[in-house]
C-alpha cells in the first residue's frame, strides 16, 4: 500500500493531492491513509501536509526501502515482495533464510550496509553504508541442478544491461560474472544453489554494485582493481535507479531463459565477453595454468586453449594477463 501511495504522489509532481483522493483511488480509509504518511514520514519522507490542499512530496530518502523501490518497479515477478534491512550480515544470507522458510519466487532483499559481505571462493565483499547496492533475489526455476551455474550468467547479462541503460556506461563481463570497467571490478555476482540430486529447490542470486565510491573510500589492497559506477561515470548515480533496472532486466532474461532456454543468454554473455580472446591465468582449485580463452561451452564452461589442448575451466579463479608489450 505505502509503494501506492508513493507512486500516486510522485505521479501528482510537485502538486497535492487530497488525502479523501488517495483513499478513493486506493479504497482505503482516510485514516489508513494518514497512518501510511506518518509511517513514511517515520522512514526519513519529506511530505508536506496541508490544511485544504492535502498532501506533497517533497523529498525521498537516498535509500533503498522496501515501498520506494516497489513504487518504480515494472516487474511481475522479481521484487513483488522486497525485505529492507539498514544492516546485515549477508543479504545472501538473509535470502537462504527467507527462502528455507518458504518465501515466494522472486524475493528480493536489499540492505544499506553489509558486516559480512560475501564474494565468491570464501572472499569478502566490500559493503559500506549507501554507496553501494547489496541485493540477493530468491528464484525456484524449474531447472536441472547442472544448469544453474548459466544463471550466474544470466545475471551478469542483466546487470550489464541495466547499468548500461541507467549510466550510458558500457561495461564487459569477465567469466564467470564480474563486470569489468577499464580492468576495475564494479559489480560481483555470488550465486548459491540448494538442491537435491535431480531438482532445484531455490537459488539465490547475490549482487554487489559499487555505486558511489571515489577510489580512496576503498580500502588499501583494493584500490587498484575495483572502481564503481560514480568513477565510471563521471557523476553520482541513482541507486533506486539501477537497483529497479537490475530487477526488470533480470526478470526479462529469466522469463526468456524459462521460455526458450539459455542460448540467447549465452550469446549475449559472449558479445559482452572482456574474456574470451585474452589470455588468461586459470587458479583452480588444485592446479594453476596460463592460456588462451577461446569461449564458453553450451554448459557455461570457460574454453582455454593451453598447450595444443582445450581445458574446460568450471570453477576457480580466472586472471587476465595484460597482453606482452610487442616492443620489449
Ligand atoms: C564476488 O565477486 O566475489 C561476488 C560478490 C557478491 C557480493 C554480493 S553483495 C549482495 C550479496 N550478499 C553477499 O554477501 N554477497 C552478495
Amino acid at each position: 500500500m505505502r509503494a501506492s501511495i508513493l507512486h500516486i504522489l510522485r505521479q501528482n509532481g510537485d502538486g497535492y493531492l487530497s488525502g479523501e483522493a488517495i483513499s478513493e483511488k486506493l479504497s482505503i480509509s482516510r485514516t489508513a491513509v494518514w497512518k501510511h504518511i506518518r509511517a513514511l514520514k517515520t522512514a526519513g519522507y519529506q511530505i508536506e501536509a496541508h490544511p485544504r490542499l492535502g498532501y506533497s512530496l517533497k523529498q525521498t530518502p537516498d535509500k533503498l526501502l522496501a515501498a520506494e523501490v516497489q513504487s518504480r518497479l515494472n516487474t511481475k515477478l522479481l521484487g513483488k515482495k522486497i525485505h529492507y534491512f539498514p544492516s546485515v550480515d549477508s543479504t545472501n544470507n538473509e535470502a537462504k533464510k527467507l527462502a528455507a522458510a518458504g518465501c515466494e519466487d522472486g524475493t528480493a532483499i536489499f540492505a544499506e550496509e553489509q558486516t559480512g559481505g560475501r564474494g565468491r571462493i570464501s572472499r569478502g565483499w566490500f559493503s559500506p553504508k549507501s554507496k553501494g547496492i547489496y541485493l540477493s533475489v530468491v528464484l525456484r526455476p524449474p531447472l536441472s541442478p547442472y544448469e544453474i551455474s548459466k544463471c550466474t550468467l544470466m545475471a551478469a547479462v542483466a546487470v550489464h544491461e541495466a547499468i548500461l541503460r541507467v549510466t550510458g556506461v558500457s561495461t564487459g563481463i569477465k567469466w564467470p560474472n564480474d563486470i569489468l570497467y577499464h580492468g576495475k571490478k564494479l559489480v560481483g555476482i555470488l550465486t548459491e544453489l540448494n538442491a537435491e540430486i535431480d531438482a532445484v529447490n531455490y537459488i539465490v542470486i547475490g549482487i554487489g554494485i559499487n555505486v558511489n565510491l571515489y577510489e580512496d573510500e576503498f580500502p588499501e589492497e583494493l584500490k587498484s582493481i575495483a572502481g564503481s559506477l560514480k568513477m565510471a561515470a563521471g557523476h553520482s548515480v541513482s541507486r533506486l535507479d539501477v537497483a529497479c533496472r537490475v530487477l526488470e532486466e533480470l526478470e526479462t532474461v529469466y522469463q526468456a531463459v524459462l521460455k526458450s532456454g539459455f542460448s540467447e543468454v549465452l550469446s549475449e554473455w559472449r558479445k559482452r565477453s572482456v574474456t574470451i580472446g585474452s589470455e588468461v591465468r586459470v587458479q583452480g582449485p588444485v592446479s594453476s595454468f596460463i592460456g588462451k580463452a577461446i569461449d564458453i561451452a553450451e554448459d557455461g564452461a570457460l574454453l582455454v586453449e593451453t598447450e595444443g589442448k582445450i581445458k574446460r575451466v568450471v570453477a576457480g579463479d580466472v586472471s587476465i594477463r595484460p597482453l606482452p608489450n610487442k616492443d620489449s
